[in-house]
């Protein structure tokens, strides 16, 4: 992790639009009375209209801008996802694939174009993003790369009201839905649940405990009663509030089929065990990774990894099954990696090296390999998946 006062000094412009936003911010605590929840203050920093870090124009993915996604590190991860979606689709006799937070639009133009070489296009291809920004470029992607495919892909303001069958794909979308932060304070024996919430200072924003409402404090003490033990005093760490409500709309139009997210995380025993007591809270500027939810809001992305075991049981909670769960390095092999980088290098060989360089990062335990997990969420489909043939880890879950 980078000392957060060693991140690269923004321009003046956008030093000017974080002062915007950070105005925007201040101004709703003011107005609850000196402290917002801190996934509201997480909400505004990257989805505030026309401010926020997805909502507005910079970067974001790729060299220039501030992390990489497995997506844009390699076509072989397209290629390797859209695997699986023709396996699906062929069982289903044909169906849509619904992309959440589609990003740059590279996952969805690789797919696209393996699924159209391997003749299994889905009938529709539909797109929800939160961003209006990134809609626009994920446009301008799909109409470079698969031009002639443009017009099976239709964008969405919500999930799709009516029923579909398919494939619904999150590729490191979870990740960035807003989290709240609890600790644990108190002597041994005598702990309380604290919420983490945000207020202003003079110079920018910090954190401010306070007792944890109801529905925190629930969740808390069921994370307690699934590790058996209570968290010890000082233990810090994140929950989803919104999860199981995000999960439910967008699987609810899902009549058969399966949902997919990748992301990293980990299963509820180990996201919460004593050695991660600071918690998971992760901030990406210009590809320095940092734990500093408050440097530069609007120009920085926010994230925290994915307790697998809530986002299983919130499938569970919309009617879905657990179709499986395991490392991305295990669901790419799966899904034929080794094969399709043979076929890659016949075609392009000047590109071996690269190639060897993109499929370590996906793969490697010490890049995303282990770090990353695939889930699977199926409702009425109970084919195996073939990017879980290889390692099964739903019962860590
Ligand atoms: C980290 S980027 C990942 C982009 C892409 N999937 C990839 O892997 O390159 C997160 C994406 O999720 C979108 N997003 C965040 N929250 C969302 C939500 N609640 N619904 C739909 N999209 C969302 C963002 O706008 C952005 O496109």
């Amino acid at each position: 992790m980078t000392d957060p006062r060693a991140l690269p000094a923004p321009s003046p412009e956008a030093l000017a639009h974080s002062a915007r936003l950070a105005a925007l911010i201040r101004a709703q605590i003011d107005a609850a009375g000196g402290q917002i929840p801190f996934e509201r203050y997480m909400e505004l920093a990257l989805y505030a209209p026309g401010l926020g870090y997805y909502s507005a124009g910079a970067a974001k993915l790729g060299a220039a801008g501030d992390f990489i996604t497995a997506a844009e590190i390699s076509s072989l991860y397209a290629q390797c996802l859209a695997a699986q979606c023709r396996e699906t689709l062929t069982v289903l006799g044909g169906g849509s694939v619904l992309e959440l937070g589609a990003g740059s639009g590279a996952l969805a133009a690789g797919m696209l174009s393996f699924l159209e070489r391997a003749g299994c296009l889905p009938d529709r291809y539909l797109i929800l993003d939160r961003s209006a920004e990134l809609r626009e470029r994920q446009r301008e992607t799909i109409e470079r790369r698969v031009p002639a495919l443009a017009e099976r892909v239709t964008w969405l303001d919500r999930p799709p009201q009516e029923p579909i069958r398919g494939v619904i794909v999150a590729s490191e979308v979870v990740d960035a839905l807003p989290v709240a932060l609890f600790r644990i304070a108190g002597a041994s024996g005598d702990e309380r649940i604290e919420a983490l919430a945000v207020t202003s200072t003079a110079s920018n924003f910090a954190l401010v405990p306070r007792i944890a409402d109801a529905g925190l404090a629930a969740v808390v003490r069921g994370i307690e009663d699934d590790l058996a033990a209570p968290l010890p005093p000082g233990f810090r760490s994140e929950c989803r509030p919104a999860l199981d409500a995000w999960v439910a709309s967008v699987t609810e139009p899902l009549e058969r089929g399966v949902l997919l997210c990748v992301d990293y995380g980990l299963p509820r025993r180990e996201y919460y065990a004593t050695e991660r007591s600071g918690g998971t809270l992760l901030c990406h500027y210009r590809h320095r990774a940092h734990a500093d939810p408050f440097h530069a809001p609007g120009l920085q992305d926010i994230g925290a990894w994915v307790d697998f075991t809530a986002l299983a049981r919130a499938g569970a909670a919309a009617g879905l099954g657990l179709a499986g769960f395991t490392t991305q390095a295990h669901f790419l092999l799966g899904c034929g990696l080794e094969r399709r980088f043979a076929v890659e290098i016949g075609l392009e060989p000047a590109r071996t090296a690269e190639l060897s360089r993109e499929v370590q990062l996906l793969t490697l335990p010490g890049e995303m390999g282990e770090r990353f997990r695939v889930l699977a969420l199926a409702r009425d489909y109970d084919r195996p998946l073939t990017g879980f043939a290889l390692r099964d880890l739903t019962r860590t879950l």
